[in-house]
């Protein structure tokens, strides 16, 4: 999209996007870690986490009440609050900003709403291009046992119920997230997406990311100097103790 400059600010922005149950958030959450630990400032922003819009979108969606225009218009609205809030400030001041989901979310989900392709592409305009946008690609039966395994409930408009594609929430599911996955790999040209194999055991996946970051990050300013081994040791050891898991093994 011609419209989407390259951005001039001294920060950089690296966006993570996927359909649920792909691994951004496992790989953005590394991601940070370990830009922290090599001493970079580092901001993140979710999709759709605006306190601007949070009252409507969950009043909108209790009483059913959203059209795939509605929350089209809704979900732009929270992202050009993050965008003027928490992204666009932040790459002014040289740091790293992170983001779970960007635009493409709403391009591959309004779409697949049935929202025409252009007039959404049109609404994001202002948005800042990112340094490098990774696509996590998966096979939909994949995604689909990770999320499926071990939850019980779906909600209406995740499942995309409001298309009525099927009266089975489970069906309506996975019919709404082909559509999407539809969608993704139609941008990935169009807009050069980064594909990550998202099949891939998580410290493998970690390590291309970083690879990829590395070269992006020449001329950040840190704070300050890379953490020592001993005290990323100390680090992992922490999270260790309060996630309960080791991600040590994931570095
Ligand atoms: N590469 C992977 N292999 C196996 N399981 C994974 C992998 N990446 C993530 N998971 C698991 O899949 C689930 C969804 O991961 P998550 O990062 O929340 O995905 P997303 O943010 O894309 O919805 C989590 O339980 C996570 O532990
Ligand atoms: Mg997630």
């Amino acid at each position: 999209m011609e419209t989407y400059g390259l951005h001039q600010y001294p920060g950089r922005l690296f966006i993570v996007e996927g359909v649920d149950g792909s691994g951004k958030s496992t790989q953005i959450a590394l991601l940070r870690q370990w830009l922290i630990s090599e001493g970079y400032t580092v901001f993140f922003s979710e999709w759709n986490s605006s306190p601007l819009v949070k009252k409507t979108t969950s009043r909108g969606k209790k009483k059913q009440l959203l059209t795939p225009t509605t929350f089209s218009l809704i979900h732009s609205t929270d992202f050009a609050d993050r965008t003027e809030h928490d992204i666009i400030p932040p790459l002014k001041a040289g740091a790293i900003v992170l983001a779970d989901r960007y635009i493409y979310t709403a391009f591959a989900r309004d779409v697949a709403r049935n929202v025409d392709r252009t007039w959404v592409r049109e609404l994001y305009q202002f948005a800042v291009k990112p340094t490098c946008a990774f696509y996590f690609r998966v096979p939909l039966e994949v995604s689909l046992s990770r999320i499926l395994t071990g939850r019980s409930e779906l909600k209406y408009y995740e499942a995309g119920m409001d298309l009525g594609l099927s009266s089975d929430i489970r069906q309506s599911f996975t019919l709404f997230q082909q559509r999407i996955v539809h969608e993704y790999e139609a941008m990935v040209d169009e807009f050069g997406l980064t594909v990550m194999d998202a099949t891939l055991p998580i410290p493998e996946q970690q390590r291309q990311m970083r690879r990829l970051v590395l070269p992006h990050l020449e001329g950040v300013r840190r704070l300050r100097p890379p953490l020592p081994e001993q005290e990323l040791e100390n680090i992992a050891r922490r999270s260790e103790i309060l996630h309960g898991r080791n991600d040590r093994e994931t570095l």
